[in-house]
């Protein structure tokens, strides 16, 4: 039998209650998470999204609501009233926060069975990430995916409040626009009144931005929704939170300032955690010499040591060869792993292929000696140098690429961390932040045969560098800066170009023809010609950032409803066909099957 609600109010959160609570009389509604039927007494553990409550239902005190528990299964929906009491001696469950009390139940409603669920919502039950998403509702039910969205919801709220509190504006900026450059693929949505045009949806909202700067608004902010076509991975979702900001007459010591103040308020008020301001800042060139990343991961050391001057002109004749056509040769010492087997060794160097490198040489540091195919190859001096340079010790690996520098920094950057994960060397309650600055502003794309820009093409060149841009474009650095969290890249914005002559070049150099340029920035360029103030701004990734506050592996585990590797959502089935006459409203047709 199903009852109503009627004017029952609920009193508490059932994960609310403490042993400060006994005897008082409550009204609790939430879902019967698990039902234990001892003879005379059941005990229901009743679940809201702020934890459980162990009610009891006792035939002594009540027959006829006794026997409607006995009706109840999981998921059930119950309001009950009831009393507050100790748990007795013996009984008190010190994993639980309500675990010193019970409530013993003196009315009871049933508000709406459930059928019996696909997987149970037990945390330590690994249910198929396929069937979790596809019943996303009751996934979601789950007392950890509760808390991680409960957090997020504090994070937003914490970094709303931070931020209009030094004086941000929050601004929405639009969805159905025209293509903003961030490096993906654009969305699109075909126009039913412009029938064969587009809109795309932003991957960020980086022009608006930029415009609310002209339009002297100052300071703004946005949690904003951006979309991305791009290849998906553990961290990338097609469409994903960002806390997006923009502020005019600021330099970057500015901005970074303000925005380490977010950062210290996120974590203060979410976990407690007090983040050491300033946070360190290394420049992009030493970041990829020490580290070959742009996003390094400081937990741990295993940093990358430069061969190249000692190995150049040795005997082996792979590190020489590279060498003499400008490539580099680097080391990792994998302090410790000297015991690694020969499967071992050989699953790193596959893992290194994955990047490009060609092999990977290795040195076992046994009884004070190397041992290593390639020792033979070696004068004693150049051991030593290199011994030293590794600072090499007994039971040591010590681990070699050589390459082109961009090869060799890859591979062994991304090694590193394999390491580091297999040596046990990170824990995910320690958050080690770095900004990274002074990035290249362009590099070569190799595919397209033409320079693209590093972060994106509004951000500006480094005022020494701004004369070479044309001539040496290579050399010039940006007024960019990302900033990482144990390894993620959270973070990352510039200054921008405020002048249209420089902005146009920037367009040029990026292969953009004067028409192309005005087809699609036109209303940008035109806007920097009416007097706009010097600015510049950054965005955090929310969702990389939850995924690191929750110490979630995946980022869909700190979104409500995200999309699999696939980009889809197995619980509305999105992407789907659509009719033939909306098509034919948008003049549109389909040609594959
Ligand atoms: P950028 O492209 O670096 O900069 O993006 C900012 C941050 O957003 C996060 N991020 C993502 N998170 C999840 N899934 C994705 N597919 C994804 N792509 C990016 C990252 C990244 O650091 N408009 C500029 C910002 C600016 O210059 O102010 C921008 O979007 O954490
Ligand atoms: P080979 O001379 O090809 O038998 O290689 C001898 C050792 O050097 C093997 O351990 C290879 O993995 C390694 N090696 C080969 N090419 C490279 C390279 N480009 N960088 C680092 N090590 C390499």
């Amino acid at each position: 039998m199903i009852e109503f609600l009627g004017d029952w109010k609920r009193s508490h959160y059932c994960g609310d209650l403490t042993s400060a609570d006994i005897g008082k009389e409550v009204v609790l509604m939430g879902w019967a998470h698990r039902r234990r039927d001892h003879g005379g007494l059941i005990f229901i553990d009743l679940r809201d999204r702020q934890g459980l409550a162990q009610i009891v239902f006792d035939p002594e005190v009540n027959k006829d609501i006794h026997a409607k528990a006995e009706s109840v299964r999981n998921e059930f929906v119950l309001a009950v009233k009831g009393k507050v009491n100790p748990r007795p001696a013996g009984t008190v469950n010190s994993n639980l926060k309500t675990g010193e009390v019970e409530i013993l139940v003196t009315e009871c409603k049933i508000l709406n069975p459930s059928k019996t669920l696909p997987f149970t919502l037990d945390e330590y039950v690994d249910v198929a990430e396929n069937l979790r998403l596809k019943h996303r509702y009751l996934d979601l039910r789950r007392p950890a995916l509760q808390e991680n969205m409960i957090l997020r919801s504090k994070v937003a709220q914490a970094t709303r409040r931070y931020l209009s509190d030094n004086g941000f504006l929050e601004i929405e900026t639009p969805f159905l626009t025209k293509s903003t450059p961030e490096g993906a693929r654009d969305f699109l949505v075909p126009s039913r009144i412009s029938r064969g045009e587009f809109y795309a949806l932003p991957q960020s909202p980086q022009i608006f931005k930029q415009i609310l700067m002209i339009s002297g608004f100052d300071k703004y902010f946005q949690v904003v929704r951006c979309f991305r076509d791009e290849d998906l991975r553990a961290d990338r979702q097609p469409e994903f939170t960002q806390i997006d900001c923009e502020m005019s007459f600021i330099n970057r010591d500015d901005i970074i300032r303000v925005m380490e103040g977010l950062i210290a308020t996120i974590f203060k008020e979410a976990k407690g955690v007090d983040v050491k301001l300033p946070i360190e800042r290394m420049t992009y060139q030493e970041a990829i010499r020490r580290f070959g990343v742009d996003n390094p991961d400081l937990r741990f050391g295993l940093e990358l040591v430069d061969l190249t001057d000692i190995v150049k002109n040795s005997g082996f004749k792979v590190f020489a060869d590279v060498a003499a056509s400008g490539g580099i040769i680097k080391g990792i010492n994998a302090k410790g792993c000297g015991k690694f087997s020969r499967k071992e060794i050989d699953d790193l160097t596959e893992f290194v292929k994955i990047y490009g490198a060609k092999g990977l040489a290795y040195v076992k540091m046994e009884a004070g000696e190397w041992h290593s195919p390639v020792t033979k190859f070696f004068t004693p001096d150049e051991i030593k140098s290199m011994s030293a340079a590794f600072e090499a010790e007994e039971g040591d690996l010590l681990l070699f690429v050589a390459d082109k520098p961009k090869v060799v920094n890859d591979s062994l950057g991304k090694l590193r961390n394999h390491l580091a994960k297999i040596m046990g060397l990170t824990d995910k309650d320690e958050f080690r932040f770095v900004w990274i600055t002074d990035f290249p502003l362009l590099e070569w794309d190799e595919d397209e045969k033409r320079w693209a820009a590093v972060h994106h093409p509004f951000t500006a060149p480094m005022d020494e560098d701004i004369e070479f841009v044309e001539s040496d474009p290579g050399r010039c650095r940006a007024k960019a800066y990302d900033i990482v969290l144990n390894g993620n890249e959270i973070g990352g914005g510039s200054i921008r170009i405020h002048q249209e002559k420089v902005q146009s070049l920037m367009f040029k150099m990026l292969g953009l023809s004067e028409e192309d340029s005005k087809v699609k920035f036109g209303f940008l360029l035109d806007a920097l010609e009416y007097g706009t103030p010097p600015h510049g701004g950054i965005a955090f990734g929310l969702d990389r950032l939850m995924m690191l506050l929750t110490g979630s592996d995946s980022i869909r585990d700190v979104i409500a409803f995200p999309k699999t590797q696939k980009g889809t959502c197995l619980m509305s089935n999105a992407p789907s066909p659509v009719d033939e006459k909306q098509l034919r409203e948008l003049a549109l047709k389909v040609t594959v099957k």
